[in-house]
């Protein structure tokens, strides 16, 4: 295998974000598009120069041809479809939360296994140059020992009838943009928190259209984070040591203009991260598993433990209790 020849799973507007890196690719190639219709599939392939369309997502995994998976459908689908790829000895980038419980992403590791497939999710700023910046830099110890990890990421959900306000598809602001913030403080700790509480405000369909939630780590180390539907667009990361503060404006979602700030009392410091497209490391990475057989960068384990922390954050927040993750 010396390509990876992929699939589109769906018509999803996400789709945009990988095919740009797909084709800038030597490793990769474009090969399929699938749609729940053969009329939706080929008009989008038309619209995208895309070589084959197929009319389901069966048959898109029953060409011999491809041998990667591009899973952009609604949340609730992650785990049925990613079992499906595997199983067909397809490679799977599945996107963001990889799925809605422990016990499906434990489905999907015995999957990756028995089929010797990689199986990755798609956590793009994983990848990014600022990402890999703002580890090397807290390494280096430049804001001291880490005291708490602030951060938030919210938008106005406008359109009417998105499955991210529908319960039975995943929706809810914590699955949707809550996984950045929570993801971002576990990798930025480096450990995982003893202790979760989360509060929320459901909307009239019943999923969180405003999550706040807490965590506290065994060594002390405390975090906060917000996310919801209802307010304008912020994304931010701000991590607090006790010899400085790291401020990150686009933590999520870097591209250009990566400022990492760096506050000693009033002196500040702004350090360049290299710009990169978003969307690259994670099909590089996949490259890199899938036909050099290097370790991916977001192992499953590291995505169950994210969806593990989003369970008991919804828990506390429906029982108003505190969960303890001990
Ligand atoms: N990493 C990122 O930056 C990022 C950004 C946005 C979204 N996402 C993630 O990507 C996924 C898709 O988000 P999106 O906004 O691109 O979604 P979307 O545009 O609504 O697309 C979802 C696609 O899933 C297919 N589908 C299959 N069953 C469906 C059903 N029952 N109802 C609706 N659609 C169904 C449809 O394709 P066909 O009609 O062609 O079959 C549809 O186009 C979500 O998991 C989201 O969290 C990630």
């Amino acid at each position: 295998m010396d390509k990876l020849r992929w699939g589109l799973l769906s018509t999803a507007r996400i789709n945009r974000a990988v095919i740009s890196p797909i084709r800038a690719s030597k490793r990769s190639e474009l090969v399929a598009v699938a749609s729940r219709s053969q009329a939706n599939a080929e008009a989008y392939a038309n619209e995208w120069d895309i070589p084959r369309a197929f009319g389901s997502y069966e048959a898109l995994l029953a060409d011999p041809d491809i041998n990667a998976v591009y899973i952009g459908l609604p949340n609730h689908l992650h785990a049925e479809w990613s079992i499906k790829c595997a199983a067909a000895g397809k490679h799977v980038l599945c996107e963001k939360p990889l799925a809605l419980s422990t016990a499906d992403v434990d489905r999907m590791i015995a999957a990756a296994k028995q089929y010797r497939v990689v199986i990755a999710e798609a956590f793009m700023y994983k990848h990014h140059p600022q990402t890999l910046k703002v580890l090397e830099l807290l390494k280096q110890r430049v804001i001291g020992d880490l005291l708490v990890i602030k951060g938030a990421f919210t938008f106005s959900l406008a359109r009417s009838g998105d499955v991210r306000s529908l319960p039975e598809m995943g929706g809810g602001s914590i699955w949707d943009v809550g996984c950045y913030p929570i993801s971002y403080t576990r990798l930025v700790a480096g450990e995982e928190p003893i202790e979760a509480l989360g509060w929320q405000v459901l909307g009239l369909t019943g999923v969180d259209e405003v999550f706040v939630g807490q965590l506290r780590f065994a060594d002390g180390l405390l975090a906060q984070f917000e996310c919801g539907f209802r307010s304008p667009y912020r994304a931010w990361m701000e991590i607090v040591g006790t010899a400085g503060t790291m401020w990150l404006s686009k933590p999520f979602k870097p591209e250009t203009d990566n400022w990492i700030v760096i506050k000693h009392g009033d002196r500040v410091e702004s350090i360049e991260a290299p710009s990169q497209d978003l969307y690259q490391g994670e099909i590089e990475d996949m490259e890199n598993a899938a036909l050099g057989g290097k370790p991916q960068r977001v192992p499953l384990e590291d995505s169950r433990a994210n969806v593990a922390l989003i369970k008991a954050l919804l828990e506390s927040a429906q029982t108003g209790k505190l969960v303890s993750l001990k």
